[in-house]
C-alpha cells in the first residue's frame, strides 16, 4: 500500500522541492498535499508544478477546529513533514499523528532553536557567536519549538571569512541533500 506523505511549508519550499523531486517517480509513496498558512509562499507554485493539490488555511481553521485533521485523514496520510514551516504545531494535530510528524531545522540544536529562531535569524545568531560549524536538524516535533527527538544532524565548516549568504547556502547543500533521504528511511519504518 502507497504511503502518504503531507508537507507543511511557509515560505519558498526548496526543501518541500527536493522531496517532491525525490518521489515524484515512486510507486510507493506520494506527496499527497502541501499546506501553508501563507498565500503567497512559492511553494504553492513548486506543488503546482508537481501537480499535487494544495491547501492554504487561516490561524483559526489551524488552531480552533479539526477540519484539517479531517482533511488528513481523509487523504490517508502516513507521514507529516514540515519544510520552513514557522507555526507551532497545535495539540490536536500532534495527538492526530504521535511521532509522524518531523521537520527541519537549519541549526545543530539545541543550540539555536526556539520560537523566532528560523531563517536567517538562525544564520545571524550562529555568525554572531563566531561559531566554528554550523549544522542541520532533522527531528520529530513535540508541543515545544524544535524540540522533539533527533532522527539526524549534519555539520558543514565555518570558516572566519563566511557571511551570512554562504553559511546559508552550506546548511540549505545540507538540507537539500539529506532531508529526501531521512524521509524514506522513515516512511520505509512506517508500517500500514
Ligand atoms: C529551511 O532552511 C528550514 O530548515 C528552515 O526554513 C528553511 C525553509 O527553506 N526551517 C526553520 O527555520 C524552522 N524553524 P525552504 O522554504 O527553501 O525549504
Amino acid at each position: 500500500m502507497k504511503k502518504r506523505i503531507a508537507i507543511f511549508a511557509s515560505g519558498s519550499g526548496s526543501n518541500a522541492q527536493k522531496l517532491m523531486e525525490h518521489f515524484m517517480d515512486r510507486s510507493d509513496v506520494e506527496i499527497a498535499l502541501v499546506l501553508t498558512n501563507n498565500p503567497d509562499a512559492f511553494v504553492l507554485q513548486r506543488a503546482d508544478n508537481f501537480e499535487i493539490p494544495s491547501h492554504i488555511f487561516t490561524r483559526d481553521e489551524f488552531y480552533h477546529s479539526d477540519s484539517i485533521i479531517n482533511m488528513l485523514k481523509n487523504l490517508d496520510i502516513d507521514l507529516i513533514v514540515l519544510a520552513g514551516f514557522l507555526w507551532l504545531i497545535p495539540k490536536n494535530l500532534l495527538a492526530a499523528y504521535p511521532g509522524r510528524i518531523i521537520n527541519i531545522h537549519p541549526a545543530l540544536l539545541p543550540k539555536y532553536g526556539g520560537k523566532g529562531m528560523y531563517g536567517d535569524h538562525v544564520h545571524n545568531a550562529v555568525l554572531q557567536a563566531g561559531e566554528a560549524e554550523g549544522g542541520i536538524t532533522i527531528h520529530y516535533v513535540d508541543e515545544k519549538y524544535d524540540e522533539g527527538e533527533y532522527i539526524y544532524q549534519a555539520r558543514y565548516k565555518i570558516d572566519t571569512n563566511d557571511n551570512l549568504e554562504l553559511i546559508k547556502f552550506k546548511g540549505q547543500q545540507l538540507e537539500h541533500l539529506h532531508f529526501p533521504r531521512v524521509v524514506d528511511s522513515i516512511l520505509k519504518k512506517i508500517k500500514k
